[in-house]
């Protein structure tokens, strides 16, 4: 994955009914932490990475790249999305093709954040790169991501087997000009 490259970043701080998106920031480090060595975060990721290692090895400030958004609530992060720009995706129907990913903190599930916060980065995204489509991989056997891939509009392409898990492909087309 690569980030998307030819974007205007950071963008100003995007605000929702209830959230903020913003590029990271030093304060946010504890919290990258966290949700990178949370063993329920990682369920259907592949596992956590231990916490001492993250300790050591987290920037200053994580992540500033182009696409990696901080969800913020009132101040503080709850979760992370990331638009990245799949280039040596296993799946031929995904290569080069915006690719979003999210990642939330277990306190913060079940509340309709991810979907407030996905919605806002998409329309981001169709802002600064009009007319790209968007593509999503996960687990089937994620059902919270699975059911948040399908409240954004995203559609099967194909399901198919990696890291030991069924996996689903599925893409967002970009908004066509209603008449
Ligand atoms: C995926 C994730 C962001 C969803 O967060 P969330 O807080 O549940 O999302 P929302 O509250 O916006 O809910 C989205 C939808 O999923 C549903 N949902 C959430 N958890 C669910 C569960 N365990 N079972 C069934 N449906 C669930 C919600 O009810 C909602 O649907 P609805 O509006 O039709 O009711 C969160 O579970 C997470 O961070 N998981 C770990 C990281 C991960 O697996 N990321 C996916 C890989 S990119």
């Amino acid at each position: 994955m690569e980030d998307l490259g030819t974007v205007a970043w950071p963008p100003e701080p995007i605000r929702t009914e209830r959230l903020v998106l913003r590029e990271p920031e030093a304060r946010d480090r504890a919290a990258f932490i966290e949700l990178h060595a949370s063993p329920e975060v990682h369920t259907y990721l592949g596992g956590p990475r231990p916490r001492d290692e993250l300790e050591r090895e987290m920037p200053e400030v994580p992540g500033r790249w182009p696409g990696n958004f901080v969800v913020d609530l009132d101040g503080a992060m709850i979760g992370q999305i990331l638009l990245r720009r799949a280039r040596g995706h296993r799946r031929p129907a995904a290569a080069g093709k915006a690719d979003l990913g999210y990642l939330f903190l277990p306190r913060a599930w079940g509340s309709g954040y991810a979907a407030e916060a996905c919605a806002a980065a998409l329309r981001w995204l169709a802002d600064a790169l009009p007319g790209e489509p968007v593509v999503l991989t996960t687990q089937t056997a994620n059902v919270a991501s699975m059911r948040l891939a399908a409240k954004l509009g995203f559609t099967e392409v194909e399901r198919f087997e990696a890291w030991d898990a069924e996996q689903w492909l599925g893409v967002r087309s970009p908004a066509t000009p209603s008449g």
